[in-house]
């Protein structure tokens, strides 16, 4: 009796071992396909936000303002990137304006925060070399096709204008960003961060065109929207509401287009940068001649009245 119950606790005991070891080896192996899922969540995440290199935060609870910032960048424009270029057909003035600056062909051309680029097709198409760089995704890619459509050789890349040095080897005659980019960045700093990297990207001689909107103007007179645009041949209005919040300082940017019978609203915060911050950054970013205009004409630039700034400097 006594020998059937030492065999039983033996065998009990390694009931006991097995069973231990076996959920040991099964809470382990659980465990591994959690991490595995993760990390592929996480990559198929970054795929989605476009290899956001700002993208290391998403588990635990420390996603960052930048990369919350670059999200809400990315899902206004990926929403009217197919209709961008009908709300803003590019402008043989700006496109003239370049050309001056840059001086005569063939020169290299660096388009930050290119949008759709349309202005980065028209210059190659005029002979210019030309990189055209975006945040996001959609607008990259339309610049894509139109290029491969019109059988050009732009070097187009995905990434932030705050990153620039990490993306580019080459130096340029001329950098510009224009269609009130710059706005897009936070807050000084970061502006200053980017006329940094630009002075370093910049040939010996070279120049930056920089274009926004007139801040000192929306501030000075509460300016609350902007002029609505419509394009009647296709059918799209486009209303443009400006929110200024002193708390934030920051401009908060509400577009409502209409197209084919629907309506899409968007919202995004933008930085007012006046035009003295804007001459002060320049400077202690090493730019040494400052232009300031109001408009690609070449008209004199009137604080209280005119709608753009237009920024050049060596
Ligand atoms: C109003 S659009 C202007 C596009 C174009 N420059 C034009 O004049 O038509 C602003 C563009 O800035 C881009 N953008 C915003 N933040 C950016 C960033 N940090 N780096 C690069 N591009 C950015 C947006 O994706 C968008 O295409």
């Amino acid at each position: 009796m006594r020998g059937i119950n030492r065999n039983f606790n033996f065998k009990f005991c390694f009931f006991l071992k097995d069973l231990f070891v076996g959920t040991f080896f099964t809470i382990n192996f659980l465990l591994i396909l959690l991490i595995i899922q993760i990390y592929y969540n996480r990559k198929i995440l970054q795929k989605v936000y476009h290899k956001n290199e700002d993208f290391r935060t998403i588990l635990g609870n420390t996603i960052n303002n930048v990369f919350l910032k670059e999200c809400s960048v990315m899902s206004f424009y990926e929403e009217i990137s197919k209709y961008y270029d009908f709300i803003f057909p590019i402008g043989k003035e700006k496109i003239n304006f370049i050309k001056k600056v840059a001086g005569e062909k063939p020169k290299d051309l660096l388009d930050v925060a290119c949008g759709t680029g349309g202005y980065s097709l028209e210059l190659s198409k005029q002979g210019y070399n030309v990189t055209a760089v975006d945040l996001d995704y959609k607008m990259v890619e339309e610049l894509r096709n139109k290029s491969l459509n019109n059988n050009l050789d732009i070097n187009i890349l995905q990434g932030n204008m705050l990153e620039l040095n990490q993306k580019l080897n080459s130096k340029y005659d001329l950098v510009f960003c224009i269609g009130n980019s710059l706005v897009h960045l936070n807050e000084e700093k970061e502006i200053e961060k980017f006329f940094k990297e630009i002075k370093s990207l910049l040939k010996k001689g070279g120049s930056l065109v920089i274009q926004i909107i007139n801040y000192d103007r929306v501030l000075m007179h509460n300016v609350n929207f902007l002029p609505t645009i419509e394009n009647k041949d296709v059918g799209i209005k486009f209303k443009r509401i400006y929110n200024y919040d002193k708390n934030t300082n920051k401009v908060l940017f509400k577009t409502i287009l209409q197209v084919n019978g629907k309506e899409i609203e968007n919202e995004i915060a933008l930085y007012p940068i006046l035009s003295k911050d804007i001459i002060k950054l320049l400077r202690s970013s090493g730019f040494e001649s400052i232009q300031l205009f109001g408009d690609f004409k070449g008209n004199k630039f009137e604080p209280h009245n005119s709608y753009p700034l237009v920024v050049v400097a060596y």
